[in-house]
């Protein structure tokens, strides 16, 4: 491909709304471009990429046995009632309503669609196991869509769905999922590690996340030496010791005015955040209760269910709030509140703390709990967090951020038990079918190898996602045999099967170079005077500083040889 002839427009500057290196690269580079928050067109290099990347996810499912298949975007809201994720799944659900009144959902994810493929067209055992998968573009209203095509409101999935007769052959089928994303990640060249999640919206029990450890990771990851490896949301933090001493003082109430968060109040009575017990107000399944946690801790609201064994749980609106404390939101605490109080393990162990007063612009202070508030049990209900313990060995864990990849979850009947999708099994009785699910995201693959894969001048492509194998930078263009030296070479890869970006641009070495290293493809061939003067062309490796003369007769066999060599990785 010459670059005369396709369209990369590379930029020297950054733009202004990029918080992220992948974000600013994948523009700089002229990889895409934004449309709206949340919405990105891909020129032909990030094409180029995402095919890449879609290319080896579908040879992973193909390889692990799913079939493909591809569903519409458009969704009927009658599916989504069976399930009432009509009304659970929240804000981030696009919806309208078409002209004839009847409403449509732009999908943000498969499972009712699928199931309902299945439960009329699966009815016998010998039809089990299947795992069905697509390629497919999903909706989210993301609140804050951002870091450029890591969250957006429009991405690219592959979502697969499991449909099997029992607990036994679901797990069969994740197996095989664990092991195509593990081969995913490796093959895009993805330093990644799998960690216990929670299942959020989507439901169900067992679940992993592949996350590529990132310091601009939206996701926390609680790693341990001993192999534990969990989101924080989900991430057992082992129960801390009782801490020693007492309250400096007897507990009394003190004015606070206009400090309803932890920052302000702990600022106010100069005390540490983790000195303070906040007071979430929950309601869980129509009652109010009250969580503590730790000021320094983010209450986990996985956890929570867990702990309460609820099925519907969501943060208190302000009437609930005023109702239950008595006090606007941000002076709740426990200390003569009369709902039910679910105490973090780390609140327990307090020896004292500071906490809201049930009064507006109010706190107590030297409140001791279990004196100053009962409780008969206290709960895992905090984030792990920097300190916590490992709930599997007597280490601390390590907390570390991370991009969430793909996301693979045993469902369980949810689905299928709401969407009556039951088969007969070998006596011919009905059976209820068993389901997992599995996503990737195709957009994620390639931002998060780029965000781990680059360097001061720009992007340092692995195999097997590069948008081309090689570039070749022609010196002067204008010079008859440096222009009959490239384009030999460019023909003789390309009839080779090499992918070949040719830079024949006429300009300045200087700037073809940079724009060389900033699109960062993974061989580059520099071709010019002073190369063929020295015998031939000169060879680079964009992740090494390192160049080599390759003498012009043996140039194209040895730079076939060279990308066959790298592309070997990314099989
Ligand atoms: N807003 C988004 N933008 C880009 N990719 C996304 C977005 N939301 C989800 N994905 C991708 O789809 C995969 C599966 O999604 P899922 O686990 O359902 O999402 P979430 O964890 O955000 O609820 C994620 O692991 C991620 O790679
Ligand atoms: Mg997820
Ligand atoms: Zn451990």
């Amino acid at each position: 491909m010459r670059w005369s002839k396709t369209f990369i427009p590379t930029l020297k500057e950054d733009p202004s709304d990029a918080e992220i290196v992948s974000h600013r690269l994948m523009v700089r580079a002229g990889l895409m471009r934004k449309l709206t928050a949340g919405a990105y067109t891909y020129l032909p290099l990030g094409l180029r990429a995402l095919k890449k990347a879609e290319q080896i996810v579908r040879e992973e499912m193909d390889r692990a046995g799913a079939i493909e298949i591809l569903m519409p975007a458009l969704q009927p809201e009658e599916l989504w009632a069976e399930t009432n994720r009509i009304n659970t799944f929240g804000p981030d659900l696009v919806k309208f309503t078409d002209r004839h009144g009847k409403t449509l959902i732009l999908g943000p994810t498969h499972e009712e669609v699928v199931t309902d493929i299945v439960r009329n067209h699966i009815s016998s055992h010998r039809q089990l196991p299947i795992t069905l998968y697509q390629i497919q573009t999903k909706f989210r209203d993301e609140v804050r869509p951002r870091f450029g095509v890591l969250r957006s409101k429009e991405f690219i999935m592959k979502d697969a769905y499991s449909f099997n007769r029992d607990e036994k052959s679901v797990e069969e089928s994740y197996q095989a999922m664990y092991r195509a994303y593990s081969r995913i990640c490796e093959r895009a060249g993805l330093p990644y590690v799998v960690v216990e999640a929670e299942s959020g919206a989507i439901g169900g029990d067992v679940n992993h996340e592949f996350m590529v450890p990132c310091k601009v990771g939206e996701a926390l990851v609680a790693l341990c030496k001993c192999g534990y490896a969990a989101n924080t949301e989900r991430a057992g933090a082992g129960r801390p010791p009782k801490e020693a001493g007492a309250a400096p003082g007897a507990m009394k109430v003190v004015d606070t005015p206009g400090t309803a968060t932890i920052k302000t109040v702990s600022e106010f009575l100069k005390i540490e955040p983790k000195r303070l017990i906040k007071t979430l107000i929950y309601v869980a399944d129509g009652q109010p209760v009250a969580a503590l946690v730790r000021g320094d801790h983010e209450l986990s609201e996985g956890k929570l269910r867990a702990a309460l064994g609820a099925a519907e749980l969501g943060l208190a609106d302000a009437a609930t709030i005023e109702k239950a404390t008595g006090a606007p939101v941000g002076f709740a605490g426990p200390v003569g509140l009369s709902v039910r109080l679910v105490v973090d393990h780390a609140v327990g162990a307090m020896a004292w703390g500071a906490t809201g007063a049930n009064k507006a612009d109010a706190h107590i202070v030297n409140v001791v709990p279990g004196r100053d508030f009962k409780f008969a049990a206290t709960a895992d209900i905090h984030a792990a967090a920097e300190g916590d313990l490992c709930p599997k060995c007597p280490a601390v864990l390590d907390i570390r951020r991370g991009i969430e990849i793909g996301h693979i979850f045993k469902l369980g009947a949810k689905y299928s038990k709401a969407m009556n999708a039951r088969f007969l099994d070998e006596s011919g009785k009905e059976q209820i079918i068993t389901m997992g699910c599995y996503g990737i995201g195709i957009n994620r693959i390639v931002a998060a190898m780029i965000e781990t894969s680059y360097d001061d001048k720009g992007i340092i492509w692995k195999p097997g996602l590069a948008p081309f194998d090689v570039e070749i930078v022609a010196v002067d263009v204008n010079d008859p045999e440096v222009r009959k030296a490239a384009e030999g070479l460019h023909d003789a890869l390309a009839a080779a099967g090499v992918e070949v970006l040719y830079d024949d641009r006429d300009a300045t070495p200087g700037f073809k170079f940079n724009d060389a290293d900033l699109i960062g493809m993974p061989i580059r061939v520099t071709i010019g005077q002073r190369s063929l003067k020295k015998g031939g062309v000169e060879v680079k490796r964009r992740d090494s500083k390192e160049s080599e003369i390759i003498p012009a007769a043996h140039a194209a066999e040895r730079i076939v040889a060279m990308a066959e060599e790298l592309k070997k990785l990314a099989q």
